[in-house]
């Protein structure tokens, strides 16, 4: 099996699992990335069931709008009845790292609103240790070389994202050589860097399951 043919499953495994949460009010809120991609194909086929979707980026928000799904601007939005979206890396608490399509802050402000997260994976993004996969941090630009000086203290290597500007204006610092052991900790620390916008740790707020794609079918973690 093709690690596409693990997304799909998964993509197709979380439809099912949120179609019975689904009533026609509902708002579905959706994340960004390759995987996201494959559910998103997937929960049009059941468009109908269910009110509108909230979009954790701008591409999201088109390939939603190209299915013909609505999408509400998240200030209209107070309650979400699930979140779908993938992840750079899980570990076995359902703590994740996100961002590598640099969508993290509009990812983390979906999540906080959703009721359940629902985090669709192939198996190649367990880990038992988070930090293999570098850490993003969105970072308003004047501030970038401070917080570098800041991240450096935290024993860890931040790489400026040459190129990439995220969906609100801001740049990403990747930071290289981590082994968290606290993710809350860590994830509350980046943050009160000032300038930074927010990191793609997922613990204060992780996944509540997990429905990893493996080459034997989809294993739900809870
Ligand atoms: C985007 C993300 C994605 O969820 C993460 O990068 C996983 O992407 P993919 O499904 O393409 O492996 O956090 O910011």
């Amino acid at each position: 099996m093709t690690q596409d043919e693990m997304k799909l499953a998964v993509a197709q495994a979380a439809v099912a699992y949120i179609q019975p949460k689904l009533s026609r009010d509902s708002i579905v809120g959706v994340g960004t990335g390759s995987t996201a991609n494959f559910f998103i194909d997937e929960l049009a086929k059941i468009k109908s069931l269910f009110e509108a979707a909230v979009a954790s980026s701008e591409a999201t928000a088109e390939r939603l709008r190209s299915h013909g799904i609505e999408v509400y601007d998240m200030n209209s939005v107070d309650q979400m009845e699930v979140y779908v979206d993938g992840a750079d890396e899980f570990d076995g608490r359902l703590n994740l790292i996100k961002g590598g399509g640099a969508a993290l802050t509009r990812e983390k402000i979906v999540a906080d609103v959703a009721k359940e997260f629902v985090c669709i994976v192939d198996e190649t993004k367990k880990v038992d240790l988070l930090g293999g996969f570098p850490l993003p941090v969105e970072v308003i630009p004047m501030a970038r070389s401070q917080v570098a000086r800041e991240l450096v203290k935290l024993d860890c290597m931040p790489v400026y994202r040459d190129g990439v500007v995220t969906d609100n204006g801001n740049v990403i610092l990747d930071l290289h050589g981590l082994e968290i052991e606290q993710p809350e900790a860590l994830e509350t620390q980046i943050n009160n860097i000032v300038g930074v916008v927010t990191n793609g740790l997922f613990a204060r707020r992780g996944a509540n399951v997990v429905l990893m794609g493996t080459p034997e079918g989809v294993e739900t973690l809870t």
